[in-house]
């Protein structure tokens, strides 16, 4: 039978003898497929393993920095590099949800084979790709995706050029985080809600803003950290906030109010491809619309999206 053991052995052997002294670059994500990729690795080749964290400024709030030092703790070389600014000039007045995907994979690109090449003699790319992503041409999440379907584009960066290693494409989901249980890679980490690669862009709708995300910053971390708080991260597959393009009146005090209204969504789902809305706690919805009405300046209301997939999607663009 399969089991997480025998697995990490079989392939961290195998990645030494396929890779032996030659240097390996990886793209990390923050998700649980290139972390996990990039354990095995480490295991392996240990430092000519190349980590390479990209901040596209679209993350969670505080999210790279914690992650970036989460993976510092787990002993990965890595290198954060923050590109915030590059993706925002890249998306400046994009309101197209493909377009704003094709600026940011070509972003990511550009940024990676920039730090690719800061990287003497290496021969291999590492990609987290996960089974799923290997059968289906449109896929769930992960840098390799971003990759992938923009390889077309123009000519080939010189990153891709490079030998391919994948010690994941045998595995399902399921597996992943049973092999990275095994390498006492955090839970909380491994029990991540899967977040989309071009992030916040496609949930702030319309054209974006560094004071939009700033926004949709708070009221995501808000919405997580009450999930968290009351008990029901784990019972949900994947949550966020979604700004939406409009304004809509209030009041406070004496004066009309002119603000942003954002959404909150919340699924259970296997993978994706189906999913329900959850039905959350009417308590817990009313302490989080207080906080995000009470702490984030510029929104005055809150809806909760009540859509199942199909024929809704998750993410609203
Ligand atoms: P939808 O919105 O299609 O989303 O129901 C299904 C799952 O895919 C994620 N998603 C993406 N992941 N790049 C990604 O890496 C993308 O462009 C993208 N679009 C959607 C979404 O968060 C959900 O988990």
């Amino acid at each position: 039978a399969w089991t997480p053991a025998a697995f990490v052995e079989t392939i961290v052997h195998a990645l030494k003898e396929q890779i032996g002294n030659d240097k390996v670059v990886l793209g990390l994500s923050g998700g649980v497929d290139s972390t996990v990729a990039a354990t095995l690795l480490n295991k392996a080749i240990g430092k000519n393993l190349y980590c390479i964290f990209v901040n596209n400024g679209l993350l969670r709030k505080n999210e790279f920095e914690s992650v970036l030092h989460q993976y510092k703790d787990m002993g990965l070389n890595v290198k954060g590099v923050d590109a915030s600014e590059r993706f925002l000039e890249a998306l400046k007045n994009e309101t197209d949800p493909e377009r704003k995907r094709k600026a940011i994979g070509k972003a990511f690109i550009e940024v990676f084979d920039d730090e690719a090449h800061e990287v003497t003699d290496v021969d291999w790319l590492a990609q987290g790709t996960i089974y799923p992503d290997v059968i289906e041409s449109v896929s769930v999440a992960g840098p390799s995706v971003t990759i992938k379907s923009h390889h077309n584009v123009g000519g080939l960066p010189d990153f891709m050029k490079l030998k391919i290693v994948e010690p994941l494409r045998m595995l399902f989901k399921d597996e992943v985080r049973r092999v990275g249980k095994e390498l006492g890679i955090d839970p909380e980490l491994l029990g991540r809600h899967p977040f989309p690669g071009p992030g916040l862009a496609i949930r702030i709708l319309g054209d974006i803003t560094a004071e939009k995300v700033r926004i949709l910053q708070e009221v995501d971390f808000i919405f997580i950290d009450g999930l968290r708080k009351w008990g029901l991260y784990d019972k949900v597959w994947q949550a966020g906030a979604i700004l939406l393009p409009i304004n809509s009146v209030g009041v406070m005090g004496d004066e009309r109010t002119y603000e942003k209204v954002v959404a909150l969504r919340a699924v259970e789902s296997t993978d994706g491809m189906t999913a329900d809305w959850v039905n959350l706690p009417y308590e817990f919805l009313q302490e989080v619309s207080n906080n995000i009405i009470n702490r984030v300046k510029g929104v005055n209301r809150v809806v909760y999206d009540i859509s199942s997939k199909p024929p809704a999607t998750i993410e609203w663009e």
